[in-house]
């Protein structure tokens, strides 16, 4: 027998031994997550989470997400987020199940600016690696917000607020959804990709971050692809929006700085073969008087290098639209900005203010 000092001395080594998380969590509940993610793969069956508690998913490394059944979020005024996944080199399988936001229940034309509280951003993604075929309805206010962590591709993801376009009883005449934003993004080497929003806000909003593509989209009913608002302190640079489709929106492509925005700056944008139609405010719009959309435009934000090239961007826009409006500081909108493969049709044209554009005309 082995004196009591030994096996004290071996006591520690039984109980750090590191539980395999070579194993298949299954949660059915929040009470079920805690264990769940203690495994690299972890199914997710349908169910109804608590009114006012976030479903949040802090996985492994390298841990496989299989969303296996439509998950619904109890109604309650509150801050949110609804659902949080944070982790690195993640696969997340939507499998096309549905994120129901309840957004009917809250909306009332006001979005975040006003009204009862909101839950947002719905959808919070922390992570790197994909995430695909995620359908999400009725966000209640903002829908995805992205930092992702390293690379990230999002593919196939559905923000479905259509039903936000109708007035309620609380919105008079506006539509009952607002701020419904699709993508917000502060985050780099990020690539999101054949995905559609239909929504009453921003489809993508780029706050900040570097290496961002954005293909192959189809944005509806809100503010089109958008980078900014920029405020102070902000980079943004070595975007690309391509092949995207936008329809029946404010705007089709847009950059907005915050009129008060300091050491910020927006560089190296490339648009190609994207198609607008039915746009109500401004087909192309590149400002700095945010939020005015053109006013008296702050000189704190740089854009430079914003260019229309590799592919023909159409857009075309209502008779009472302007096609492009540019609204920069002086000298604040530097370097080559080459439109030569922009086309825009239907509207009026709108001011170039401190802009040297080369290659087009409206
Ligand atoms: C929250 O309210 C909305 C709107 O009435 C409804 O569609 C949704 O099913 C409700 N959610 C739950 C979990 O009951
Ligand atoms: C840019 O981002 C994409 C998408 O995440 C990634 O695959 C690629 O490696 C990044 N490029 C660089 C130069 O880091």
């Amino acid at each position: 027998m082995l004196p009591w000092t030994v096996l004290a001395l071996l006591v520690p080594y039984v109980v750090a031994a590191p539980a395999s998380s070579d194993c298949t969590g299954t949660i059915s509940s929040l009470d079920d997550v805690t264990d769940a993610v203690e495994c690299t793969t972890v199914n997710v069956n349908s169910f109804t989470v608590p009114a006012g508690e976030t479903f949040t998913l802090s996985l492994l490394s390298g841990t496989t997400v299989n969303i296996n059944g439509d998950i619904a979020f109890g109604n309650e005024t509150w801050s949110g987020p609804l659902f949080e996944v944070k982790g690195d080199d993640i696969t997340f399988n939507g499998n096309g199940y549905r994120f129901d936001g309840g957004g009917p229940y809250y909306w009332d034309g006001e979005g975040t600016d006003g009204g009862v509280t909101k839950p947002h951003p719905m959808m919070k993604v922390e992570i790197s690696g994909t995430m695909t075929d995620v359908y999400v309805v009725n966000s209640p206010a903002q829908c995805f917000s992205v930092s992702n962590t390293g690379p990230l591709t999002l593919s196939d993801i559905t923000v479905d607020n259509s039903q936000g376009n109708a007035a309620n009883s609380a919105s008079g005449s506006d539509p009952a959804g607002a701020n419904t934003d699709g993508f917000d993004v502060a985050g780099s080497d990020l690539l999101i990709t054949k995905s559609t929003v239909i929504n009453q806000d921003d489809c993508l909003a780029i706050n900040s971050g570097s290496n961002i593509t954005f293909s192959d989209n189809s944005c509806a009913d809100g503010h089109g692809i958008s980078i900014g608002s920029i405020s102070s302190d902000k980079t943004v640079s070595d975007v690309v929006i391509s092949g995207n489709t936008v329809t029946n929106s404010q705007q089709a492509l847009r950059i907005k700085s915050d009129a008060d925005a300091t050491d910020s700056s927006v560089s190296s944008v490339t648009y190609s073969n994207n198609k607008a139609t039915g746009i109500t405010k401004y087909g192309v719009l590149i400002t700095q008087s945010y939020p005015d959309s053109v006013g008296t435009p702050g000189t704190g934000t740089t854009f430079s290098g914003i260019s229309f090239t590799g592919g023909a961007t159409t857009v075309a826009v209502e008779s009472t639209a302007e096609m492009v409006a540019v609204d920069c500081g002086s000298g604040s909108c530097t370097g080559t900005w080459d439109w030569s493969d922009l086309t825009t049709s239907g509207g009026e044209d709108g001011a170039i203010t401190n802009a040297d554009i080369s290659g087009f005309t409206q």
